[in-house]
Protein backbone atom coordinates (compact mmCIF):
# COMPACT_ATOMS: atom_id res chain seq x y z
CA UNK A 1 0.00 0.00 0.00
CA UNK A 2 1.44 3.38 -0.77
CA UNK A 3 0.83 5.99 2.09
CA UNK A 4 1.22 9.49 0.78
CA UNK A 5 3.42 11.93 2.95
CA UNK A 6 1.67 13.38 5.58
CA UNK A 7 2.54 17.50 5.05
CA UNK A 8 2.60 20.38 7.92
CA UNK A 9 2.27 23.61 6.36
CA UNK A 10 4.42 26.83 7.32
CA UNK A 11 4.35 29.68 6.77
CA UNK A 12 7.11 30.99 5.22
CA UNK A 13 6.52 34.63 4.49
CA UNK A 14 4.25 36.64 1.63
CA UNK A 15 4.37 36.44 -1.62
CA UNK A 16 6.03 40.32 -2.09
CA UNK A 17 9.16 39.43 0.48
CA UNK A 18 10.66 37.27 -2.63
CA UNK A 19 11.74 39.13 -5.72
CA UNK A 20 10.54 37.84 -9.04
CA UNK A 21 12.44 35.37 -10.64
CA UNK A 22 14.75 35.09 -7.75
CA UNK A 23 14.99 33.17 -4.38
CA UNK A 24 15.26 33.82 -0.73
CA UNK A 25 16.59 31.88 2.65
CA UNK A 26 13.64 30.74 4.89
CA UNK A 27 14.20 29.26 8.31
CA UNK A 28 12.41 26.22 9.34
CA UNK A 29 13.23 24.72 12.88
CA UNK A 30 17.17 24.12 12.43
CA UNK A 31 16.80 23.87 8.61
CA UNK A 32 17.56 26.30 6.24
CA UNK A 33 15.01 26.00 2.94
CA UNK A 34 16.24 27.84 -0.15
CA UNK A 35 12.42 29.61 -1.97
CA UNK A 36 12.08 30.52 -5.17
CA UNK A 37 9.59 32.20 -7.25
CA UNK A 38 9.93 31.94 -10.69
CA UNK A 39 8.25 34.34 -12.43
CA UNK A 40 8.98 33.13 -15.88
CA UNK A 41 7.17 30.05 -15.20
CA UNK A 42 4.48 30.85 -12.66
CA UNK A 43 5.86 28.65 -10.34
CA UNK A 44 7.36 28.49 -6.87
CA UNK A 45 10.29 25.92 -5.79
CA UNK A 46 11.84 24.91 -2.22
CA UNK A 47 14.81 22.91 -1.74
CA UNK A 48 17.35 22.84 0.89
CA UNK A 49 19.98 25.83 1.24
CA UNK A 50 23.21 23.90 1.76
CA UNK A 51 24.75 22.93 -1.54
CA UNK A 52 26.22 19.22 -1.57
CA UNK A 53 28.83 19.85 -3.43
CA UNK A 54 30.68 22.21 -0.82
CA UNK A 55 28.07 22.04 2.05
CA UNK A 56 27.92 25.93 1.12
CA UNK A 57 24.52 27.65 2.57
CA UNK A 58 24.13 29.29 -1.07
CA UNK A 59 21.62 27.61 -3.06
CA UNK A 60 18.68 30.54 -2.48
CA UNK A 61 21.21 32.80 -3.99
CA UNK A 62 21.61 31.42 -7.09
CA UNK A 63 20.62 31.74 -10.56
CA UNK A 64 17.56 30.24 -11.95
CA UNK A 65 16.98 29.11 -15.57
CA UNK A 66 15.34 26.56 -17.43
CA UNK A 67 17.18 23.69 -18.99
CA UNK A 68 15.19 22.33 -21.97
CA UNK A 69 11.65 22.02 -19.74
CA UNK A 70 13.33 21.62 -16.74
CA UNK A 71 13.81 24.45 -13.96
CA UNK A 72 16.98 24.60 -12.63
CA UNK A 73 19.30 26.58 -10.18
CA UNK A 74 23.21 27.15 -10.18
CA UNK A 75 25.23 27.59 -6.91
CA UNK A 76 26.70 30.61 -6.86
CA UNK A 77 30.21 28.96 -5.62
CA UNK A 78 30.87 26.85 -8.43
CA UNK A 79 28.02 27.17 -10.88
CA UNK A 80 26.84 23.24 -10.13
CA UNK A 81 22.95 23.03 -11.28
CA UNK A 82 19.82 21.37 -9.80
CA UNK A 83 16.51 20.77 -11.05
CA UNK A 84 14.02 22.89 -9.24
CA UNK A 85 11.31 20.07 -9.44
CA UNK A 86 13.42 17.25 -8.72
CA UNK A 87 16.42 18.60 -6.76
CA UNK A 88 18.76 16.12 -8.95
CA UNK A 89 22.38 17.50 -9.48
CA UNK A 90 22.11 18.42 -13.61
CA UNK A 91 26.23 19.02 -13.57
CA UNK A 92 26.58 15.29 -14.28
CA UNK A 93 29.01 14.78 -11.44
CA UNK A 94 28.07 13.25 -8.55
CA UNK A 95 28.35 15.93 -6.00
CA UNK A 96 24.67 15.16 -4.14
CA UNK A 97 21.03 15.81 -5.55
CA UNK A 98 18.91 19.01 -3.09
CA UNK A 99 16.39 17.97 -1.46
CA UNK A 100 12.95 19.40 -2.35
CA UNK A 101 9.69 20.97 -0.24
CA UNK A 102 6.42 21.26 -1.78
CA UNK A 103 5.42 25.20 -1.91
CA UNK A 104 1.46 26.58 -1.98
CA UNK A 105 0.09 30.40 -2.23
CA UNK A 106 -2.48 31.21 -0.12
CA UNK A 107 -4.04 35.10 -0.36
CA UNK A 108 -0.61 35.91 -0.86
CA UNK A 109 1.11 34.09 1.62
CA UNK A 110 3.64 31.86 0.95
CA UNK A 111 3.57 28.16 2.62
CA UNK A 112 6.33 25.27 2.46
CA UNK A 113 5.45 21.85 3.24
CA UNK A 114 7.11 19.74 5.60
CA UNK A 115 6.93 15.76 6.06
CA UNK A 116 5.68 15.36 9.08
CA UNK A 117 8.83 12.29 10.40
CA UNK A 118 11.70 15.50 9.80
S1 LIG B 1 29.51 24.85 -3.21
FE1 LIG B 1 27.86 24.86 -4.61
S2 LIG B 1 28.78 24.36 -6.47
FE2 LIG B 1 30.41 24.24 -5.08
Amino acid sequence: MIQENVLTWFLACRTTDVPENGGVCVKYQDDQIALFNFTRRGEWYATQNMCPHRMQMAISRGMIGTQGDEPKVACPFHKKTFSLATGKCLSGDDCGDLKTYAVKIENDLVYIGIEDNE
